[in-house]
């Protein structure tokens, strides 16, 4: 079985290293020194001015909203994970879908400010496969019209634009530690800003707004993370710079097995510096991927319609976003991890060869 993507595992004992530190101070969770830890390794390592590590890139995204106390409609992209959409919603507000720039695959920055009315408090975009946004033109919206911004940052973990990390950009970026992303905590997530006094609203939250045992400071939630997923961040940092070079290779070497193919490939227009952690693929037609799906599963391969559907076809959202429906029915992600062979690559690519041929004779 070749899955879509398998988390990466560094040497056990580096992690036991810390396991043994956790059992010597027998202190589990509640903002404990490894998370003390991590999030200064985080900053220094993105440099960054405030950093706070979470339960997950979703609670992530709650927390963040809430710190900035939107209301009313967030304008935001069908082409995301649900998570996108569903905290907005969590958090009692309207998604208003914009439509998406088919080259960057993230919300189209020049449709946005048409989207605009008087009941809109921000604008929430994602850098889809960490291809980051027109994080300009937006800001400049935003300013203009007196809008807060807040990036879904999931995928994007070490892109860069404009010199910078790209989590410098908006008023708060938020991103997913979840396993399978590049840098992984097992379950994990952060919130990054600008605004000190964001980032105290933002503390409160994650610990159900406690300011000391007695007093409490705006709604909060449980947002904590604990020791042990701290303590993976900090072995797994170690191996980041490694891994994103190992994706880089493994992504080169798609692209030229598939040369051949009929599809076409998203490109990071904007970024200096990329992730690779994602390798998506936008075939000619629905059919087309089915029947490659289809074929790939018969060898165990597994690959994943990421994303799908458009969320503006949720069961609670609406919108006519007619580009992300055509990309979201067209686009597949294929396997892409550190330890995937060039001779897995290979059969993945032969496969995929295998479904144009037949479907030309
Ligand atoms: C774009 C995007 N946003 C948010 C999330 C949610 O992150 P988590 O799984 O850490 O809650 C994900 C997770 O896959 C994601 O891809």
């Amino acid at each position: 079985m070749i899955p879509v993507t398998k988390p990466f595992l560094p040497p056990k004992v580096e992690y036991q290293e810390y396991l043994n530190g956790i059992w010597e101070r027998n202190w589990l969770t509640n903002n404990g020194p490894l998370v003390n830890e991590l999030e200064l390794q985080l900053k220094e390592y993105l440099n960054l001015d405030h950093l706070l590590f979470v339960a997950n890139g979703t609670v992530a995204l709650q927390i963040a909203i809430k710190a900035l106390d939107l209301s009313g409609e967030i304008i935001t992209t069908p082409f995301s994970y649900v998570a996108t959409t569903s905290s907005i919603v969590w958090e009692g507000c309207k998604p208003v879908y914009v439509d998406i720039d088919p080259k960057t695959l993230c919300i189209d920055a020049s449709k946005i400010e048409v989207a605009i009315t008087d009941q809109t408090s921000a604008i929430l975009a994602t850098h889809v496969y960490g291809i980051p946004c027109d994080v300009a033109l937006i800001e400049e919206i935003a300013t203009r019209h007196n809008l807060k911004v807040i990036y879904d940052a999931a995928h994007a973990f070490g892109v860069k634009v404009g010199g910078k990390s790209i989590f410098q950009y908006g008023d708060i970026s938020t991103c997913s530690f979840h396993a399978t992303k590049i840098f992984h905590t097992i379950e994990g997530g952060a919130v990054i800003c600008k605004d000190p006094e964001i980032l105290k609203k933002m503390a409160y939250s994650r610990n159900f707004g406690h300011d000391g045992p007695e007093k409490f400071q705006g709604v909060g939630i449980n947002g904590k993370n604990s020791e042990f997923h701290a303590a993976m961040g900090l072995v797994n940092l170690r191996y980041l710079d490694e891994i994103i070079q190992k994706r880089k290779e493994l992504t080169l070497f798609y692209l030229k097995l598939l040369s051949q193919l009929n599809v076409e490939f998203p490109t990071q227009p904007n970024s200096e510096s990329y992730n690779y952690s994602y390798f998506p693929m936008v075939f000619q037609t629905e059919e087309r991927l089915l029947e490659s799906v289809k074929l790939l599963g018969e060898y165990e391969v597994g690959c994943r319609r990421y994303f799908y559907p458009s969320l503006n076809h949720l069961s609670y959202t609406g919108g006519h976003t007619p580009l992300s429906d055509n990309l979201s029915s067209r686009i597949l992600c294929l396997p892409l991890y550190h330890t995937l062979s060039a001779e897995e690559q290979r059969m993945i690519a032969r496969l995929l060869l295998r479904v144009q041929n037949h479907s030309k004779s």
